[in-house]
């Protein structure tokens, strides 16, 4: 027999922003209770949590503190106090993703050793602990070097094409990638569950904002052939197998414009390039992580309609209480689903929501997609 559903389970989310949002949205249906740990007192986990802790997700005590009331803990970006996270574990928490993922996650250098030892394709690198060490590799450029640590969405990344610009680099510990020529980026989202099942989503296909270094659209499914398709699920899949992780993996890959298949990095969470699966797949990525984490069987991955997730980014120039223009217009279109995410103030290219259009060819989606990014404007009063 079945017990009865999960309102007597203590859950908490390390994080309190828009994935962690959608992820409440979708724990309210499994009857779990949640409390959310995040330092920003207007985050937009806010006011829709049961339970709101603001404080800092990067201090050990803090962490502890709000752990230790919980049975189930999970996280909604992986810049997380993960001393705190191992030690709340000994003391019988459930922590999904795993400490021990999220340690390896927030290391570039250590996610690209891990990926060689278990052959995982991937781009060369060499690691660096300083700038000065980058005359080694004077012969290989171009290079992206990366930081090892606390780089999100393209911040901590930068370009290097030949020596002459190492005054551009980054004199920390650090990554210096080969530059690959990629064709496409794409993105598999993996669930594993405690029972070690795992199930993949279609892969999808991301388009990034040059200047912003932002998803701007992402197109599912993505246009590739079967085997591509194939083959970028097996690798996924052999990530997710190879970490053992608990809960939803995203993993980015580029698709080289020889063909081959490269995994660029992982996020042990539901991720910017799974939003459509709320309109365009049987299951959401957030209820899958839920299904994932809690134990339960994984729903299926299946799309039920081809469809276009837009970012609505804050428009440049403009900074204040955030203003949204052309919602009229844009939701008076077939097929539109608008997502806010609750932030009271906009800046130039802050995630401020999205859009997913649903159609019937991915082609009618990306066309309205394209008008709805022209129609919606944010910006500020
Ligand atoms: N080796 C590479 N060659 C070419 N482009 C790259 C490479 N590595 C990263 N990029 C580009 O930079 C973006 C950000 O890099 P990524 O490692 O994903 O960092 P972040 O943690 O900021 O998302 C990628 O989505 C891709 O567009
Ligand atoms: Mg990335």
């Amino acid at each position: 027999m079945s017990k009865a559903f999960y309102d007597t389970l203590r859950f908490g989310i390390l994080g309190g922003g828009q994935l962690g949002r959608m992820l409440l949205q979708k724990a309210a249906d499994f009857n779990v209770t949640n409390c959310v740990l995040d330092p920003d007192p207007e985050a937009p986990c806010r006011f829709i949590a049961d339970e709101f802790v603001c404080g800092s997700f990067r201090d050990f005590d803090t962490v502890i503190n709000f752990g230790r009331n919980l049975d189930l803990l999970t996280i909604e970006i992986e810049h997380v106090n993960v001393d705190a996270l191992e030690q709340l574990e000994k003391e019988g928490v459930k922590v999904y993703p795993q400490s021990k993922v999220i340690r390896l996650v927030q290391d570039k250098g250590l996610q690209k050793i891990f990926y060689r030892t278990h052959g995982i394709p991937t781009a060369e690198f060499h690691l660096l602990d300083s700038i000065a060490h980058i005359e080694k590799y004077a012969s290989q450029f171009p290079f992206m070097q990366k930081l090892r640590k606390g780089g999100y969405d393209g911040k901590g990344v930068v370009r290097l094409e030949s020596s002459n610009e190492i005054n551009k680099g980054f004199d920390e510990p650090s990554i210096l990638e080969k530059l690959v020529d990629f064709e496409k980026e794409l993105s598999v989202l993996v669930a594993r569950n405690s029972q070690g099942e795992c199930s993949a989503f279609p892969v999808v296909e991301m388009e990034f904002n040059a200047e912003a270094n932002l998803v701007e659209y992402l197109f599912s499914p993505a246009l590739i052939s079967a085997d591509q398709e194939k083959k970028a699920i097996q690798i996924a899949t052999h990530v997710a197998q190879s970490i053992q992780v608990v809960g939803l993996l995203a993993v980015e890959m580029f698709l080289t414009r020889s063909g081959e298949i490269l995994v660029n990095e992982i996020a042990p969470r539901p991720h910017n390039s799974g939003h459509q699966t709320i309109e365009g797949n049987v299951t959401s990525q957030y209820e899958q992580h839920l299904r994932a984490i809690l134990g339960l069987p994984l729903g299926s991955t299946q799309i039920t309609k081809p469809s276009v997730m837009v970012n609505l980014l804050g428009e440049k120039g403009y900074t204040g209480h955030a203003l949204y223009e052309g919602l009229q217009e844009a939701l008076a279109i077939d097929g539109v689903h608008l997502h806010l995410y609750g932030k009271k103030i906009t800046k130039p290219f802050r995630k401020m929501g999205h859009v997913t259009v649903t159609a019937d060819t991915l082609e009618e989606a990306k066309l309205k997609a394209i008008r709805v990014n022209k129609m919606i404007r944010v910006i500020a009063s």
